[in-house]
């Protein structure tokens, strides 16, 4: 952090500075990615905290925070982040207040100021450009920084490093070399006490119309012409585009929807997805979901993209598998059998964060037996265990005006007109028995079938100590 800044939290609880900062103060001794908390770090740095109690829906907090903010230096009083973890549907209003309380200008004369809103953006298209709307009457598009977690993390950003700056994976990285991807984000977990946020939101809204799409989108868009925010962005936005629109066949065909009944994961009793706090008991809302997606451009033409997101499954883990094509059989078919295993590459986005080739070798001994075999490439092993969480990275990169890792006005309305598609399909129809899971399991059959269609399968998301 630069020497001379402030962090005011504003919320409606009874707080003094002292009774915030002892919580934030625990919350970093049970939380901090390094313990123990240094404490004359942390003496300094709690010193730049203070606290202003106010309700966000009246005026008077804004005049409040006005007040609190008029002391300090010119640029202490004049830039500032706005960041709002508020429910959503204030989003809004808080900015609206923000402005009418002289805070928030839109030409820069006046120092900078930008406002981080967190995820959901929105529930569906129509809501997400009201949105926008409301935002950009008293915001510049450039000021609007739009959360989305997956695109701080470490092996996320590096997806564009790896596939740009290595000509042996760039040169293949087409519908020639490839045969489909797989895109896995894996949870243990299962909703717990989120349920009343859940219900709104279910599988499709909460995971792929952000976080896999955004994933999906590094993979397969086409190089940027810099690294510039807009120049990635519109690349992000033109591959967006590109993926084949879902109608009303194609949602029934190409997505599953899955719901977890109770089960056991690492052994551990989980209640069904019904039995869980605030949800419904009849609810149809998914915990899981997989998509066949097609993205229509010249690099892709053809290649089908799993993905699969999903509650209470036996792993949590994030990857993207690349499944090469094989090379023709002929010259060790008689030894080997009919199919040797393709290549394939696996991008370890978290936990044992890191990238796995598979290729296949010789079994040692006078007989041509072949086996695959793996390279392993690990961040921890490789550059130590360094791994900031994602919001430690994407805040830095707010304050320093770089929107490169958010998310633009066009990129999130084209990612909700992919997902309203399929939303409008599976609108007030009953789960199925095929579309049911045991917790701690893999998800429904359904998800298994729709990779079956094209001889395809799911592979076991790899664990690598
Ligand atoms: C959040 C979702 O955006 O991402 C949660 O709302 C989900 O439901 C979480 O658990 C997953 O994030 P991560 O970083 O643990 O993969």
């Amino acid at each position: 952090m630069p020497p001379d800044f402030r962090i005011i939290g504003v919320a409606r609880r009874e707080k003094t500075d002292a009774s915030w900062r002892g919580e934030l103060r625990s919350a970093l001794d049970q939380f901090s990615r390094t313990k123990p908390v240094d404490d004359q770090v942390w003496q300094e740095f709690s010193q730049h905290i203070s606290y202003c109690e106010g309700d966000m829906d009246a005026a008077a907090a804004y005049e409040a925070l006005k007040k609190q903010l008029a002391s300090g230096s010119e640029p202490l009083r004049r830039n500032l982040l706005f960041y709002l973890a508020t429910s959503p549907s204030q989003f809004g209003h808080v900015v609206q207040q923000v402005h009418r309380a002289g805070l928030l200008h839109k030409d820069d004369a006046k120092g900078w100021q930008r406002v981080v809103i967190e995820k959901p953006f929105g529930h569906d298209l129509e809501s997400a450009r009201q949105l926008n709307r409301e935002l950009t009457q008293y915001l510049r598009e450039q000021q609007v920084f739009r959360i989305d977690h997956y695109l701080g993390k470490e092996t996320v950003q590096n997806i564009l490093m790896f596939r740009f700056a290595n000509a042996v994976f760039e040169r293949l990285w087409n519908r020639d070399s490839i045969d489909h991807f797989q895109i896995t984000v894996s949870e243990k977990l299962g909703v717990g006490q989120r349920g009343g946020y859940y219900e709104e939101a279910g599988a499709l809204r909460d995971m792929v119309q952000n976080h896999m799409l955004q994933v999906l989108s590094l993979v397969t868009m086409e190089p940027p012409v810099s690294l510039e925010a807009e120049s990635i962005r519109d690349e992000k936005v033109k591959l967006l585009k590109s993926i084949r629109p879902l109608g009303p066949e194609d949602a029934a065909r190409q997505v599953v929807r899955g719901q977890y009944f109770a089960g056991r994961v690492d052994g551990e009793p989980r209640p069904g997805y019904r039995q869980e706090p605030k949800v419904k008991p009849d609810s149809n809302v998914e915990t899981y979901v997989a998509l066949k997606l097609f993205i229509d451009n010249w690099r892709w033409s053809g290649v089908p993209f799993f993905l699969r997101t999903g509650k209470n499954l036996p792993l949590s883990t994030s990857e993207v598998r690349v499944q090469f094509r094989p090379t023709p059989h002929v010259l060790f078919a008689a030894q080997c059998g009919e199919k040797l295993d393709p290549n394939a590459l696996t991008l370890r986005l978290q936990p044992n964060e890191g990238i796995s080739l598979r290729f296949n070798g010789k079994v040692p001994g006078a007989s041509t037996e072949v086996r695959p075999v793996r390279m392993h490439f690990s961040y921890d092993t490789e550059f130590g265990a360094y791994t900031p969480e994602a919001y430690e990275r994407l805040l830095l990169e707010a304050m320093a005006g770089d929107a490169t890792l958010f998310i633009r006005r066009d990129e999130v309305e084209t990612a909700w007109h992919i997902v309203d598609g399929v939303r409008k399909v599976w609108a007030g129809k009953p789960l199925s028995n095929r579309e049911f899971y045991a917790a701690g399991t893999w998800g429904p059959v359904a998800a298994d079938d729709l990779l079956a269609q094209t001889g395809h399968g799911w592979r076991e998301p790899l664990v690598v100590k």
